[in-house]
This record gives structure tokens, C-alpha cells and sequence, in this order.
């Protein structure tokens, strides 16, 4: 681009016809292509791994359940991506960052803040297990009455990972004990 706007004025100055390639540099312009090597990087592979949490934009746009948790207006039932550990250990970090302070560390709504707070308390999230997921990531997305949203702070997946992370939290409470399973490095 550095190199096309002096060459751009330049042609407009001397009155030229500005050849069609000027604006078909990023279709001709020299790229990898699929499966291509490179010496750029270790592994040789030009093709990248995207980074974790990486929502590709074709599954987010038309698809109003994962980017608003709502279709037709309605919050959706379930979780609209693959709930795994990797997702909820993401929700659980970022529970214990942006919710836990207000919530409680176990979603009760017993924290500091709440004992302090003067205007309406932050409600436990336990006794919400009936509302549906789409509930909680709009609640995160837009806010909720007092409550700020936090799409600011947590990206579209990382609030789905929270309200995975609400979920476990909610069936960690109605569990009964020695029902929990044993985790895999204890085995
Ligand atoms: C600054 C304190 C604070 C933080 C941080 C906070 N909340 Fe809240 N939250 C509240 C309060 C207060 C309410 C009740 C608002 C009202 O009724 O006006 C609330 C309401 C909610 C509700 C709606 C409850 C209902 O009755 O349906 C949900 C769901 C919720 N919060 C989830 C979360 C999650 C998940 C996070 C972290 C991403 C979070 N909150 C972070 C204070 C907080």
C-alpha cells in the first residue's frame, strides 16, 4: 500500500488510465496457498494453527444462537459449542477473574462485595438452574438490571466458557456425595 498511493498520484497527475492490476494486488500479490511450506517458521508448514478459542467467522455470523445466544428472540435452551475440559477450565478462570468477586467462588452469591454492596445484591447463580444457557450469556453480554455487561472483557467463546463453567457449578451443588467423578490423573 506504501508503494501504491505515491504510484497512484502519480498516474493521476499525469493524467493516465490506472491499469486494473493496481486493484487486484491482494488477489495477485505473491501468498501462501493451502498446505504450501515455508522456511518462516520451525515446523516448515505455512498453514497455522489458529489460536486457542478462535471462533471461525462463518459459525458465528448467521448463526444468532452462538454470537447473541438468542434465536428468534428467545434465549436458547442449551450450549451452543462442544463443552469440554479445555472449555471449562477456560470458564472457571475466567469466572474466577470477572464473576467470582461479586457471584462467590462457588456461584452462591456469598462474596465480599456482595456484603457490602448497598444496591440490589448479586443473586446466588445456584438457584438458576432452570433458566435457560442463553439466560446467562445475555445476561453476561448486555448486562442485567445493576449489573454492567462484560463483553468486554470476555470474548464470545470465553462467555460461553463461563456460563459451562455456571453450569458445573450448578450440578456441583445438587450433587450427592461420592457421585462426582474421580478425576483422571487420580485414577
Ligand atoms: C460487580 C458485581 C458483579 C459482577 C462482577 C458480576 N455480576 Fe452478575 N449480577 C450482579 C448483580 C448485582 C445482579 C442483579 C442485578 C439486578 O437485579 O439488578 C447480577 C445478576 C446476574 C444474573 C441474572 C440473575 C437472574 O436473576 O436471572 C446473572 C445470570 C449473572 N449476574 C451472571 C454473572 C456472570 C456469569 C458474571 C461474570 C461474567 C457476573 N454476573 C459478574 C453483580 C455482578
Amino acid at each position: 500500500m506504501r508503494r501504491l498511493i505515491p504510484a497512484l498520484g502519480l498516474l493521476a497527475l499525469t493524467g493516465c488510465d490506472v491499469p486494473s492490476e493496481f486493484f487486484q494486488r491482494m488477489e495477485n500479490q505473491a501468498k501462501y496457498e493451502y498446505y504450501e511450506s515455508s522456511e518462516f517458521w520451525a515446523d516448515g508448514r505455512a498453514m497455522r494453527t489458529p489460536p486457542e478459542g478462535t471462533i471461525p467467522r462463518e459459525k458465528a455470523v448467521g448463526n444468532p444462537g452462538l454470537s447473541t445466544g438468542r434465536v428468534n428472540g428467545q434465549p436458547v435452551a442449551a450450549i451452543p459449542v462442544q463443552v469440554d475440559k479445555a472449555l471449562l477450565q477456560m470458564g472457571q478462570k475466567k469466572y474466577s477473574i470477572v464473576c467470582a468477586q461479586c457471584h462467590g467462588v462457588l456461584g452462591d452469591g456469598n462474596s465480599i462485595v456482595a456484603e457490602n454492596m448497598g444496591l440490589r445484591l448479586p443473586p446466588s447463580l445456584l438457584e438458576l438452574s432452570n433458566r435457560p444457557a442463553g439466560h446467562f450469556f445475555n445476561a453476561i453480554t448486555e448486562g442485567y438490571g445493576v449489573m454492567p455487561s462484560f463483553s468486554g472483557e470476555l470474548n464470545t467463546q470465553e462467555r460461553w466458557a463461563v456460563v459451562a463453567y455456571v453450569r458445573a457449578l450448578q450440578a456441583a451443588r445438587g450433587a450427592a456425595a461420592g457421585t462426582q467423578p474421580v478425576p483422571q490423573e487420580n485414577r
